[in-house]
């Protein structure tokens, strides 16, 4: 695996967040979950707490508690100040402040990190690099993917990005993707070219409007259906 971790942002939102952004009810909460490109997120050990069954997988689990500790602490002034920079295209509703923000940041992410070593032996998180996913196929019932694809388009090609969810598809019966949004605030360019193959595959798409805006238009997901259910012609929704 090719990532190095000086070039690695390590943030990550807790079960909260989660719930909100993918609009989790409580029955799906029982559903085998999977979590990409999951970085220092606290939403599986708030889950496993819970009782429930999440996998997280990320290129940066092949280091340790302590490197990932020590990246976050170098990248964290820096986020903060460009949020303070970028105050207006925030929305300040459930967070107070840049301030605020970065507190119950490192609140969740000193969780993940304190259940990180104990995760790993327990395989809750795997080192995996998207497009591809060590997993046999139909192993989840959801694949969450949040802050990864969309949100790097300018980075990441719209190929990258197909053969990514269609490895989603592969390993779960449905596919979940927040923001869709780019990381500068506009609207991914990739996100209708994407919905415009996934139909030609016959899978069916639907963007759904969420109760939870961070960055500025950022209130929607999209939901593929990747079991037979989903895989009807034309079935497209947005
Ligand atoms: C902004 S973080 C999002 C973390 C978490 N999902 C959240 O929303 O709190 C983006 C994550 O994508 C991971 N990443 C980078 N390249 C990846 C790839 N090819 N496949 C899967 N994850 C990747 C990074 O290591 C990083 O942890």
């Amino acid at each position: 695996m090719t990532i190095q971790l000086d070039k690695v942002v390590p943030w990550g939102r807790n079960f909260n967040e989660y719930v909100s952004m993918f609009d989790l009810t409580s029955a799906e909460k029982n559903l085998t979950i999977l979590d990409c490109a999951a970085g220092p997120s606290s939403f599986n050990y708030e889950m496993t707490l819970q009782g429930y069954n999440v996998i997280s997988c990320d290129p940066i689990y092949q280091f340790n508690a302590d490197e990932i500790y020590h990246r976050i602490q170098e990248v964290y002034q820096n986020i903060i100040d460009q949020v303070k920079e970028n105050y207006d295209t925030f929305v300040w509703q459930n967070f107070q402040s840049p301030e605020n923000l970065g507190k119950v940041r490192i609140a969740g992410m000193e969780k993940f990190l304190q259940y990180f070593p104990n995760g790993v032996e327990q395989k809750r998180y795997l080192t995996a690099e998207l497009p591809k996913l060590p997993f046999e196929d139909n192993k989840f019932d959801l694949a969450l993917c949040s802050h990864f694809l969309f949100l790097y388009s300018d980075q990441f090609s719209v190929e990258f990005h197909l053969e990514s969810i269609l490895e989603m598809c592969r390993v779960a019966k449905e596919v979940r993707i927040f923001p869709l949004l780019k990381l500068s605030g506009e609207i991914s360019p990739l996100v209708m070219p994407i919905i415009e193959k996934l139909s030609t595959k016959g899978y069916r798409a639907e963007i759904r409007e969420i109760d939870y805006e961070f960055q500025k238009g950022g209130n929607q997901m999209i939901r593929i259906s990747c079991g037979m259910l989903g895989k009807h012609p034309l079935a497209i929704s947005y």
